[in-house]
């Protein structure tokens, strides 16, 4: 199934301007000329759809990706230059890192993997949702950030998920070593470690010019559910027919759905916005997580000691 192609052809009931403005509306009239982002997994779905409007600006994008060779071709147009990251692979996150050697004005963290089937770890024992969501990113702007500095003003948007409701960061064992494995929790953990990383990048880099925030895009059907399976999809109302991917009118387009991200990372309205958890256009309700929510920002999500925490374990497995 060509699952990076959406058309969202469904009877769209949420007709909600905040829902429905896209990546290149949040942009409209702004001139990024001489402006320098950085989107991991820019190559596919949101990411890709980010590089279209930050380029359309006038921008200058690089993409990082595991394989160059897949960029579409559409995210090669422009003022985009394509290079390798293994976000699972911290040396490759280093040599990256390395080759890196101009002012960043604004990083992207959007790459990510979902509800892998089998526990697996990277090679520095980390559990591969935690290790691609998270550590890979927490590498990469702690070696990008005296280029974020450089910049003045520059910006980290980290794209997590409405799955950070559904369970809370295990510092005790978050690799899974002494529980069972779950594909939804392990994702789950990441994606409220995306927005930990977010509150303590704003607090701890607050002096130095940059915001860091967190985005939760809402649903869009794209590569990331490759693992999920067609029954499931289904039950949702996600299904292939007549060489169309159908999707229920609560998913949003690619455009759509990388709306907050563009915007937080390059539109000036949101240009002294840090340390907030965006959804649908706006900083979302602090919530108790748990099963059966649709929106908000779970307290577990932004608890400044996990935050803390996470911070020490990413130092630890990065030296
Ligand atoms: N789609 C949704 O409904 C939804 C909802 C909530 C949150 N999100 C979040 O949105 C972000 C973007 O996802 P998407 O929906 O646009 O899916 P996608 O099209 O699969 O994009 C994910 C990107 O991450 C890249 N990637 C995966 N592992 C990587 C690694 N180890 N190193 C470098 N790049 C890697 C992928 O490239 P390769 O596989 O080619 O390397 C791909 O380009 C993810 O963080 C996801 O968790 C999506």
């Amino acid at each position: 199934m060509d699952t990076d192609h959406h058309d969202n052809t469904g009877d769209h009931h949420d007709t909600s301007p905040e829902r429905r403005t896209t990546a290149a509306d949040v942009l409209a009239g702004v001139d990024l000329t001489g402006r320098r982002y950085l989107v991991t997994g820019g190559g596919s779905g949101l990411g890709l759809a980010s590089v279209e409007a930050l380029v359309g600006a006038g921008a200058a994008v690089i993409i990082a990706t595991r394989d160059p060779s897949n960029v579409d071709a559409l995210a090669r147009s422009g003022d985009v230059d394509v290079r390798q990251l293994d976000l699972a692979d911290l040396d490759s996150v280093r040599s990256f890192v390395r080759a890196w050697d101009r002012p960043l004005d604004g990083l992207i963290a959007n790459a990510g993997v979902m509800a892998l089937p089998e526990r697996r770890l990277s090679a520095s024992g980390w559990e591969m949702q935690l290790a691609t969501n998270h550590l890979g990113h927490f590498a990469l702007a702690l070696g990008l950030h005296e280029h974020l500095v450089a910049a003045g003003d520059a910006r980290i948007v980290v794209v997590s998920s409405g799955a950070q409701l559904l369970a809370p960061l295990d510092l005790d064992d978050p690799h899974f070593a002494r529980r069972p494995y779950d594909p939804w929790v392990a994702y789950a953990q990441s994606k409220t470690a995306d927005v930990l990383m977010a509150v303590g990048m704003a607090r701890r880099w607050a002096g130095d010019g940059i915001t860091a925030n967190a985005v939760a895009p809402g649903w869009i059907r794209t590569r990331l559910q490759r693992h999920v399976d067609p029954v499931s999809l289904r039950s949702m109302g996600v299904y292939e027919e007549d060489g169309k991917v159908h999707t229920p009118a609560f998913f949003k387009t690619t455009a759509q759905g990388a709306a907050d991200q563009v915007s937080l990372v390059a539109a000036p309205a949101t240009a002294h916005v840090t340390g907030r958890y965006f959804e649908d256009g706006r900083p979302a309700a602090v919530v108790e997580g748990g099963t059966g929510l649709q929106s908000g920002v779970a307290s577990w999500s932004i608890d400044p000691d996990t935050a803390d925490g996470l911070w020490e374990l990413g130092l630890a497995a990065i030296e």
